[in-house]
């Protein structure tokens, strides 16, 4: 076995309880909590009792019979993983006896199964393997000559893993992974007794099973029968790292497996705290692209967008991006450029970007993808409770008694962590799920919601305000709590608002959508069902009232006393991994790190002498207004890392429009990306597995990035960005990231304690972490809010601009789905393309059938910003009169349809509200014709790159 890549198994899960038992095993004491097993005591004592069904991450099941053990004073040999310790056990582990009886288990194991360990991908990696080695199997008495499955067919339909039904011992384990893990419930054992095989749904290939993925039952599985395709074909492992997922804001712990320089597999990490071991088929087996043939490693430079690109070393791509910004500057002003950085790039590449706008450009034109997800989140949680981040851990909502789930969609857009929320409605959680469409959490298996708010898109504030009517009114608030711990005059305030007649469910019905009956008893289920935690979205945020509607989820907390302990909360689900982070570290113009405004002259003060500059006190521009202030003949001159904010900003031909008019557009990506098509310089950037950092996750969980290979060309990130300073004669020269968070904690109190050694010792960190809480804070608000007293904020219903006409009739909502991950660029280059290779409109039978359209037929939708062609599907997901689409593919054009409409406080895009109208049609839009020229001609400028070697 690969010692240094295998963590401990206990064999079965950890239990917590106050009371303790003390028992001896082969003579060693030891003490564990009441109900732990005694295979789980064995190991606590040193012990590993032989097992094949059992391991630590499932309930036991006891049918392998190989963990036998004796116990004084007990007749036979019970079962280790099922047996509970017990006070004054006295328990054998090893006896010849035992001895005797696991090797005839393993016997019978054995004489069905194909002996060709020394060629089997597992080998040295497979607890079958190793259990013939423990017990000491020398021979198999029965020969290989009976009935066995030994010709069984592989199944090779999935493009990550492979079934080998030849190797499976039937031990279960797989079965309960999909159950218990992931909660889908795709597998089954098949057939009984020696007939009976793994089988996913119903004797289908996987690939047409209900199967997601995920790699549960093939991190279960301990033979090689469920395996890791990357690992049949470049071998098992030698060394590894553990890192974080660069997708999602749940940002699973993962262990980088590697030969050399290259990844074979990555496993979800046992200790990761936001994952437990656990994946989705994104982090698990989509990292492909990283090392993808479309990588772009070579600098490039041009002059206008239709010239030829011109590969030149890294020191001339930085000198003529950092000769082009001070010639714009010179000629258009200081504020004439900004620069852009991804909530996917680290914390520590952020806080450079944002320094180097503040400190080098000379102004506040940084912003950050976040603008266009969670910025309301940030605004409407510092309003109400005082910090602009989630209240929990995501374990908290084991203890949840009651869960809310508005405006997402966790299976698709945060599986793992939705996987954590199905085993708890599976023992007896109520849910409500405010959505307008009917997402697969409102029911799948073993999980029904109690009620499904399917409110009308752009309702939101309505029917929050409505719930919290019915809260105020029936006399559901904690009065105590309230008085204890939040602003009296808001309170007051908000009180007489919400109980309005205007406000209640029976008045907003009509507006809403959402009978009236069920709101009110959703109201109730959430102010008295116990714990109740709320869990939102983008379908929040991403609205003309986004900011309005978190204050209202805040209120709705704040009067039932539902945040401050573990099982409650507002917990926002972050879209990408690192959305939390680049938010705390200062990406917005307005805030520099901590969330401190730059009009603050302490604050400012303190990062002029730690900086060396004088900094602006005024916000600096927004990415929209960036946008209008390049079409206005302002703003000409953009640094855009990790984003690619042609694909993913609405309205897409006026952000093309911007970009064209801009003097010089300085890309940093891992491909060229839609908007590198306009951009003048391109710096390549560098994959989550080449550079060293941390995420922040949705948790306010800080979590390393571990570099597990060089920069594909030369730089990570982080350096490319020291670069351009420097070339911009504003130098920086950090010698690696630790030294970028150690400058962030030194100017941040809420980072204070945060440093890589702290990371590295606790494995992550929710800040606030400093001496206060020098290991971190894992639930906000506990004896009073940050912001000290609690404050309600009136949430007057506004409806959005963005109405139904006859014109446009349909409202279009967007959204994802669980194989693909926002603009695509990385999941569109990986197998995840067999679940999801085109984006889709789905829309309701009615609606379909009043416009003539069938499952699959091409359509037209139009709106008012411009208009783009999908194929159909005719699904009952949807309400009438609601049409939805993903945004993974540039050439579907979501973003051409939606507006230029945004949050009020945050201009935060309105991308969940657009008013459309769907027709068949027979050709692509005008918008995609001109988008294949475009991306032709670009592509051939691209191929006629001079090449020289990258110094
Ligand atoms: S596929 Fe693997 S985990 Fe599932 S029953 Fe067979 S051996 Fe056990
Ligand atoms: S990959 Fe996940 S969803 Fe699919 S069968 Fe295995 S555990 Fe179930
Ligand atoms: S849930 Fe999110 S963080 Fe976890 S593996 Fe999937 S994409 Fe990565
Ligand atoms: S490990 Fe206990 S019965 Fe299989």
């Amino acid at each position: 076995m690969l010692e240094h890549l295998k963590e401990i198994d206990h064999g079965t899960p950890k239990r917590e309880s106050e009371q303790e038992v003390t028992l001896e095993i082969d003579g060693t004491q030891v003490t564990v909590p009441k109900g732990t097993s005694l295979m789980r005591a064995a190991v606590d004592a040193g012990i590993q009792v032989p097992k094949l069904c059992a391991t630590d991450s499932l309930e036991p099941f006891g049918s392998c019979r190989l963990c036998l053990v004796e116990i004084d004073g007990r007749k036979g040999y019970p079962a280790s993983c099922t047996t509970p310790a017990e006070a004054g056990m006295k328990v054998r582990t090893q006896s010849p006896r035992l001895q005797e009886l696991r090797k005839g288990v393993m016997e019978l194991y054995i004489s069905d199964h194909p002996l060709d360990c020394l060629t089997c991908s597992a080998n040295g990696n497979c607890e079958l393997q190793d259990m013939a080695g423990v017990t000491g199997l020398r021979n198999v008495r029965y020969g290989f000559d009976g009935a066995n499955h030994l010709d069984s067919e592989k199944d090779e339909s999935n493009p990550y893993f492979t079934y080998d039904s030849s190797k499976c011992i039937v031990c279960n384990r797989c079965v309960r992974a999909c159950e218990e893990t992931q909660g889908t419930f795709a597998l089954t054992i098949s057939g009984r007794g020696f007939e009976s095989r793994v089988s996913p749904g119903m004797d289908e290939p996987f690939m047409e099973s209900e199967c997601v993925s995920c790699g549960a039952c093939v991190e279960a599985c301990p033979t090689a029968t469920l395996q890791e395709k990357s690992i049949i074909r470049l071998g098992q492992p030698e060394h590894s790292k553990i890192t974080t997922c660069a997708y999602c804001g749940v940002g699973c712990g993962f262990k980088a497996e590697m030969k050399g320089n290259e990844v074979v597999r990555m496993v979800p990490w046992k200790d990761g705290a936001a994952n437990e071991g656990h994946s989705c088929v994104k982090g698990r087996f989509a990292w492909g692209y990283a090392t993808h043939t479309d990588r772009v490693t070579t600098p490039m430079i041009r002059k206008k967008i239709t010239d030829p690109w011109q590969a030149v070393s890294w020191e001339e791509a930085i000198g003529h991006a950092a000769s082009e910004f001070k010639r714009i500057q010179a000629k258009h002003g200081r504020d004439s450029i900004g620069g852009i950085v991804s909530s996917r790039c680290t914390n520590e590449e952020g806080y450079l970007v944002q320094k180097l706008v503040r400190a080098a450009f000379g102004n506040n034109n940084v912003d950050t993808c976040a603008r266009v997800c969670h910025s309301p989140t940030g605004y409407g949680l510092k309003q109400t409770l005082g910090e602009s981040a989630g209240t929990q851990t995501f374990k908290s909502v084991e203890k949840a008694d009651v869960i809310l789930v508005m405006g997402a969609n966790p299976t698709d857009g945060h599986p793992v962590f939705a996987s954590r929320m199905k085993k708890r409605l599976r023992e007896g959680a109520k849910l409500i799920v405010i959505d307008p469409r009917k997402i697969d959490i409102v029911k799948s298996p073993h999980i029904k919601a109690e009620y499904h708010l399917q409110l009308r898109p752009g309702t939101n504030v309505a029917v929050i305000t409505a719930l919290a009517h019915v809260i105020a009114t029936e006399g559901l608030m904690a009065n105590k709590y309230i008085a204890e711990r939040c602003d009296g005059k808001s309170f007051s305030e908000w009180r007489e608002f919400v109980s309005r007649h205007e406000n209640s469910p029976e008045a907003t019905a009509a507006t809403t959508g959402v009978p009236a009956a069920d709101l009110r008893a959703a109201a109730r289920l959430y102010a008295t069902g116990g714990n109740a935690a709320i869990y939102y979205g983008l379908g929040v945020t991403e609205h003309s009232q986004g900011s309005t509607t978190v204050m209202g989820i805040a209120n709705l907390a704040m009067a039932t006393g539902n945040v401050g302990r573990e099982g409650v909360g507002v917990n926002p689900l972050r879209g990408q991994n690192n959305v939390q982070g680049s938010c705390d570290i200062g990406s917005f113009p307005h805030e520099l790190p901590g969330y401190r405004h730059v009009s603050d002259t302490t604050v400012r003060t303190e990062f002029e002498a730690a900086w060396g500059v004088s900094l602006q006190s005024e916000p600096g521009l927004r990415i929209p207004n960036m946008f209008d202030a390049a079409i206005d003949g302002s703003f000409m001159g953009l640094y855009c890392e990790g984003e690619d904010i042609v694909q993913s900003d609405p309205d897409t031909q006026h952000v093309a429009h911007a970009l064209e008019a801009m003097e010089c557009i300085v890309v940093q990506d891992l491909f060229l990306n839609e908007t590198a098509k306009y951009a003048h310089v391109f710096l390549p950037g560098s994959s989550f597995l080449e550079k060293d950092g941390t995420f922040t996750n949705a948790e306010r969980r800080i979590s390393r990035v571990r570099k597990v290979m060089p920069p594909a060309a030369k730089y990570a990130d982080w350096e490319v960005t020291m670069l351009l300073s420097n070339a911009l004669g504003y130098p920086m020269n950090y010698k690696h990231p630790k030294e970028i968070m150690a400058e962030i904690a030194a100017l941040t109190p809420t980072f204070s304690g945060v440093s890589y050694e702290v990371i590295d010792k606790l494995g992550s960190v929710q800040w606030p972490c400093n001496a206060a809480a020098p290991n971190g804070t894992p639930t906000l608000h506990i004896d009073h809010f940050v912001r000290g007293s609690g404050k309600f904020v009136i949430t007057q219903y506004v409806a959005s601009d963005e109405k139904v006409t006859r014109k446009f009739p349909l409202i279009l909502t967007t959204g994802r789905i669980l194989s693909q991950y926002n603009v695509g660029a990385q999941t569109r280059r990986t197998d995840n393309n067999q679940w999801h290779s085109e984006d889709r409109l789905e829309i309701h039978p009615v609606d379909a059938e009043d416009r003539g359209i069938k499952d699959g037929d091409w359509v037209g939708i139009q709106s008012r910003a411009g208009d783009t062609v999908l194929r159909a599907i005719v699904s009952e997901r949807m309400q009438p009169g609601v049409v939805y689409t993903t945004f993974h593919f540039p050439e579907s054009g979501a973003n051409v349809i939606t507006t230029d409409n945004s949050d009020w406080a945050t201009n935060c895009p309105e991308y969940k509200v657009t008013a459309v109208q769907v027709m068949p049609v027979s050709q692509p839009s005008e918008w995609q014709r001109e988008f294949g020229r475009f991306d032709k001609v670009q592509a051939e400028l691209f191929g006629q790159r001079h090449k020289v070697e990258a110094k």
